[in-house]
């Protein structure tokens, strides 16, 4: 971590309690990025307990924790190689779960066109669709998207995003997005790459459950000096990460 990050830890009792402050931290983000310069970028994750803070953020759209949807700008972290109308898709996930249900341009929504048949080319293009937004904008940090959030999840095998142990995707440092054969699940996905990530203001490590309590304890504890998975290069370059645990995942 260069001496401009920082890396925090917060437990939670529950994933309730996780989801409520995920929520209340998104919302706070949002304003005071939108008061500063007019708008909000955030990269949206698959996974379960993003899908929680969605349906949280969605439910409260005109509520207490009422974010400033017309000034946000939602992309996306990683994709399945699937259409938007595939189960497995993040994008169907998230759009369900919250972009259908408040009330936000069509145009703030950027989804990885997945349904693609070439993998790579879907990540090319979704690069460029981003470098066409922040790059205008000056959203930039040494020739990287400086988004204001990127949230991600942990799998137990340590990785995040679609960067996952012994993938080429790991090596990247040019692209911003790039397409990854995944051996384990025998298919391609698209992703951020580690720079691309890693030159965000903030990045939100969300992870909920016992099943992750072993892979947060070599994380967070026995490798934390030597890092070994994925999930650990995830090293803001001036930047904030902040893991969001429940007490389960926490062990
Ligand atoms: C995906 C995610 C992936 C996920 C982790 C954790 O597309 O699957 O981006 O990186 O966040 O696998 O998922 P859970 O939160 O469901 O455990």
């Amino acid at each position: 971590m260069s001496p401009t990050s920082r890396e925090t830890v917060q437990v939670y009792p529950d994933a309730d309690a996780l989801t409520l402050a995920a929520a209340l931290d998104f919302v706070l983000l949002a304003q005071a990025a939108v008061a500063e310069r007019g708008v909000f970028t955030v990269a949206l994750s698959g996974g379960s307990t993003p899908k929680r803070l969605f349906t949280m953020l969605a439910d409260e759209a005109h509520g207490a924790l009422a974010a400033p949807w017309e000034h946000i700008h939602c992309f996306f972290g990683d994709e399945r190689h699937v259409g938007p109308e595939h189960a497995d898709s993040n994008f169907r996930m998230a759009n369900e779960a919250l972009l259908s249900r408040i009330a936000i341009p069509a145009e703030n929504i950027h989804r990885i066109r997945a349904e693609n048949p070439d993998a790579a080319q879907a990540a090319a293009q979704y690069e460029t669709e981003l470098r066409a937004f922040f790059e205008p904008r000056g959203l930039v940090r040494d020739g990287f998207p400086r988004f204001d959030l990127i949230l991600l999840g942990m799998g137990p095998d340590g990785h995040t995003a679609s960067l996952f142990p012994g993938s080429t995707a790991l090596e990247e440092k040019q692209r911003w997005v790039v397409s990854t054969w995944v051996e384990k699940f025998k298919t391609d996905r698209i992703t951020l790459t580690y720079p691309a990530i890693n030159h965000a203001a903030r990045i939100s490590l969300f992870v909920a459950g016992a099943d992750k309590a072993a892979m947060i304890h070599e994380v967070l504890v026995e490798y934390k000096d030597t890092p070994r998975y994925p999930v650990q290069f995830v090293q803001p370059v001036d930047g904030e990460k902040l893991w969001l645990l429940d007490t389960a995942a926490r062990g």
